[in-house]
């Protein structure tokens, strides 16, 4: 696997590709886990080249965030990613990506500021920025995505349709922990006790996607059931919401054809974490 330096390095890697070799692109933050190698198999079946960056992009993180505690393991990523079968590794450097004077931003459709973006104003817009600049650098033909972004992937979703990017965004299920935890890089900031405590959230998504399978289909009921189980002292919930797996509006009840999803969001040990599960529609349940 090469380990690309560079944006100029990258750039001559891109160059020398074969012309119209399909090319999967796996973009990441790097601390790699399953969940990322996940990403990073179904590129492998889908595509000739596959190519992962690795950024902690700055402008997605708010002042107060932990920009500064995202966990960075560069030989293991590199590692890891080689042994899942891909091509390439680019590791970004900041002052190649947002050299002085960078001023361009993207603007984002309303979805943006709510549920993740709630919080978190700037997170959406400094995603879709570093998306569409490593589209750019990578030329994909098809990139992948986990819906343990599930909002993330909505709006990339939306915003290569908009730009009229020829490119096929894949998305790939959610990779949990045993213990039903969605694996997530911030993990590994939570203390052992966390990560017990923290099982509460999927607990509580399994819990409503039971009632939905028994045929309760009233938001404010499946919400109150899974509420129920993540209710802990140690946990401060920062939204927890059923909506429409495509426009992610609020919903009252879910009609089974077209589905649902219920995310959530909740602080624990400063650790932001986030879960969602499909009620119905495509993405599962009866
Ligand atoms: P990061 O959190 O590193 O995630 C990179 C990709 O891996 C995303 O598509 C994410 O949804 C996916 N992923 C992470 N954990 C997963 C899990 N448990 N199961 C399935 N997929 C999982 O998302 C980002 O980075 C950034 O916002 C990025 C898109 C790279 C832009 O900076």
């Amino acid at each position: 696997m090469r380990i690309l330096d560079g944006i100029e390095e990258l750039r001559a890697w891109r160059r020398g590709l074969e012309p119209g070799a399909t090319v999967g692109f796996v973009p990441t933050m790097g601390a790699l886990h399953d969940g990322h190698l996940s990403l990073v198999a179904r590129a492998r079946e889908a595509a000739e080249v596959v190519a992962v960056s690795v950024f902690v992009n700055p402008t997605q993180f708010g002042a107060n965030e932990d920009l500064d505690r995202y966990p960075r393991d560069r030989e293991g990523d590199a590692e890891r990613t080689g042994s899942a079968g891909a091509d390439a590794i680019w590791f970004a450097r900041e002052e190649e990506v947002y050299p002085p004077g960078f001023a361009t931003t993207v603007d984002l459709p309303p979805i943006a500021r709510r549920l993740c973006g709630l919080d978190r104003p700037v997170h959406f817009p400094g995603v879709a920025l570093i998306v569409l600049k490593l589209f750019h650098l990578f030329r994909p033909t098809h990139a992948f995505f986990g819906e343990k972004d599930y909002q993330q992937c909505v709006l990339v979703e939306r915003m290569v349709r908009d730009l009229d990017l020829e490119i096929e965004i894949v998305r790939c299920p959610l990779v949990r922990e045993e213990s039903g935890l969605a694996r997530s890089s911030r993990n590994s900031n939570l203390t052992p006790e966390g990560r017990e405590v923290g099982v509460a959230l999927s607990r509580g998504l399994f819990r409503a996607r039971e009632a939905f399978d028994r045929g309760e289909r009233d938001a404010a009921r499946l919400i109150a059931g899974a509420a129920v189980e993540i209710e802990d002292p140690r946990i401060s919930l920062e939204y927890l919401e059923l909506v429409d797996p495509v426009t992610l509006a609020p919903l009252d009840a879910v009609d089974p054809e077209r589905g649902g999803r219920l995310l959530v969001a909740a602080r624990l040990e400063s650790v932001r974490l986030i879960d969602n599960i499909a009620l119905g529609g495509e993405g599962g349940g009866a």
